[in-house]
């Protein structure tokens, strides 16, 4: 009694602070002790509640973890210290990423179970973060310094419709997982060129696929999402059902809930089988390499079956320029006529063959190897073939200053976010990301950079954000300005949400008001691209 009394005041305050929200998802006198008794868990008769009085971050995290860790199996509950929680932070690609120090690791197995751990987190306040494969590079991205971090890797079911025309995936997965599962039934579904990527964390900030061209980003083929709302709930969102939540769902990341279930459509692909590769080249063919991407991007809609990323990059061991080239063909089709005129550009390496896709994703996870420091950056720009190229000579100049920071692995990405995929975006309704067809085909650039020593990280970080700067201002002067940020190539100090426009990120506002009025996933869950600001406000 003494215990739900505590409870009981807690949950009263909350309300007094929030008054001015109105929502009808979330009433203002919501019951956080009644929700948890509705999804089986009694916390009045728990042990150490009383000391929540303390509300110290520990305290509450120390209550909610051993929490936990009586309601559910204790292997699914991980403390500091031990192996298993060695072995999970290790597990994150970054390094910056690893050296965050979560309270407890807990894997839920259902949703029912991240229901309750959100639940936990607002009567304890102990704060938390989700999970999924671990990509994201900056520190807190996924993980959360003396928190919960919520590891979705149970939730990993892959459950293909008997008409094959969708598939109902967990977050738990990879998409190596989900490719070869789907193989054997001659589909797939539109997700990560990576083997090692999550299902959560690229399907809920966008998605770049090989198969974009022609069936829109991974957000754009969600049919329907499973999502534990910060009230507990488990709701579906769909086009006919919580169509708002829906739409925020697709672009929004992490800020409306923690999704459990993703149904996707799918797609043939008999075999598994595709063509692709990438095509090393050197300084020389930089200017021809330019004029190849910039054709293959704006001739999309006349084959979209093709795809392409141009990396410009430095080999630090042999001081040395590059490009690559990584072309794809969404059919087992070796040098599709799209291609002339990469394919006649000489190349001093070339992997480029018919192969699986689960192959093909493999391949580029070998060049991406965790356990260093890391750190991506995004810019979109309308596309044009000068901006192009000086995109590529302003990543160059920056690189002069930081190019013997050691073990550095520096590249500017470029990609061509197509008519094809700005189709897609019109689908269901649009989604939140604020491109417009009519202003199209864009620029994508990411700059990606890896490297082993932390004294190097903050001239790192300028030079990324200088590259970033120089070629947004060209932009601007010629006329080519374009404010969308990808979500899942920014870093820590770029505002996603507001480049996706004023109105856009209104109505994000107003869907997160209606759906968690307390903010739950704006302050109890604040790593990442929230809905007012990014993680890092100040610059590097
Ligand atoms: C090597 C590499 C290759 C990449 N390739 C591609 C690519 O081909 N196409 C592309 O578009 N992007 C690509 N990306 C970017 C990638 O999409 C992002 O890094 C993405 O965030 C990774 O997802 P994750 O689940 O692995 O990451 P995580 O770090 O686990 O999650 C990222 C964010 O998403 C949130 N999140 C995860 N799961 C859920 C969920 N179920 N519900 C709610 N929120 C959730 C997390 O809380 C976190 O804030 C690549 C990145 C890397 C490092
Ligand atoms: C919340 O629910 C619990 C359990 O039903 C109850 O004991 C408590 O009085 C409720 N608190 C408020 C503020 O209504
Ligand atoms: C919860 O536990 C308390 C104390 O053990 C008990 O008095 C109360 O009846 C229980 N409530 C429910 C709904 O089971
Ligand atoms: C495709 O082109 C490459 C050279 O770029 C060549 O080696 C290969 O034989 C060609 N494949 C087919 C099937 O034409
Ligand atoms: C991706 O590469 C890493 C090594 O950096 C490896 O540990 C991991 O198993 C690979 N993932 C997949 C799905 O192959
Ligand atoms: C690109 O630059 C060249 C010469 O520098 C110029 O002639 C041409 O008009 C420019 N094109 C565009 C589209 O800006």
């Amino acid at each position: 009694m003494l215990f739900s009394l505590h409870v009981a005041a807690l949950g009263l305050g909350f309300a007094a602070c929030i008054a001015a929200q109105d929502s009808t998802f979330e009433p203002p006198d919501f019951n956080v002790t009644q929700a948890l008794i509705d999804q089986g868990v009694n916390v009045s008769g728990l042990p150490e509640l009383g000391s929540l009085t303390k509300r110290s971050s520990i305290s509450a995290c120390s209550i909610a973890c051993d929490t936990l860790r009586l309601l559910f199996r204790s292997s699914n509950v991980i403390a500091q210290g031990s192996q298993a929680y060695n072995a999970f932070t290790d597990a994150y690609w970054s390094i910056q990423q690893e050296s965050v120090d979560p309270y407890c690791i807990f894997k839920p197995t259902s949703a029912t179970q991240v229901s309750i751990a959100i639940l936990l987190s607002r009567l304890t306040q102990c704060p938390f973060a989700a999970k999924s494969g671990g990509h994201a590079a900056f520190a807190g991205a996924s993980n959360i310094q003396g928190g919960i971090t919520m590891s979705l890797e149970k939730i990993n079911a892959i459950q293909l419709s008997p008409d094959k025309k969708t598939a109902a995936i967990g977050p738990g997965n990879t998409w190596f997982t989900v490719y070869t599962t789907l193989q054997p039934a001659g589909v797939t579904v539109i997700g990560g060129r990576v083997s090692a990527i999550g299902v959560g964390g690229l399907t809920t900030g966008g998605g770049i696929s090989f198969f974009s061209n022609i069936y829109g980003w991974a957000c754009d083929n969600v049919v329907s999402y499973e999502v534990v709302t910060a009230r507990g709930t488990i709701v579906t969102a769909s086009a006919t059902q919580n169509s708002d939540l829906y739409f925020a769902l697709r672009g929004g990341g992490n800020n409306f809930g923690i999704v459990t279930k993703f149904t996707l459509n799918a797609i043939p692909l008999p075999g598994g089988l595709m063509w692709g590769g990438g095509r090393v080249s050197t300084e020389d063919q930089f200017d021809a390499l330019i004029d190849a991407f910039y054709n293959v991007g704006v001739n999309s809609p006349q084959d979209p079956n093709a795809a392409q990323i141009l990396s410009f990059a430095y080999a630090q061991s042999a001081d040395l320029n590059i490009a690559a080239a990584d072309l794809q063909y969404a059919k087992p089709v070796a040098n599709a006529s799209i291609f002339d005129e990469y394919l006649s550009i000489p190349a001093i390496s070339d992997t480029t063959k018919v192969r699986t896709l689960a192959d093909l994703t493999q391949e580029f996870n070998a060049s991406n190897p965790d356990g260093l420091r890391e750190t991506y950056w995004a810019a979109t720009y309308k596309l044009n073939k000068n901006h192009t190229a000086s995109v590529r000579d302003i990543f160059f100049e920056e690189l002069d200053s930081i190019k013997d920071a050691a073990g550095l692995v520096p590249a500017a990405t470029l990609q061509v976010i197509t008519e094809g995929q700005l189709a897609g975006m019109t689908k269901n309704g649009g989604n939140p990301l604020g491109l417009s067809a009519s202003a199209g085909p864009f620029l994508l650039l990411n700059t990606n950079m890896m490297w082993t020593d932390a004294a190097d990280d903050t001239r790192i970080l300028q030079a990324n954000q200088r590259i970033i700067d120089r070629t947004v201002a060209l932009a601007q002067s010629m006329g080519l300005c374009e404010d969308y940020i990808y979500m899942n190539y920014a870093s820590q100090f770029q505002d996603v949400i507001a480049g996706y426009g004023s109105a856009n990120q209104a109505r994000l506002q107003s869907i997160a008001a209606e759906y968690d009025p307390r903010g739950v996933f704006q302050t109890l869950q604040p790593g990442y691209f929230k809905l007012a600001g990014p993680p890092s406000p100040t610059g590097p």
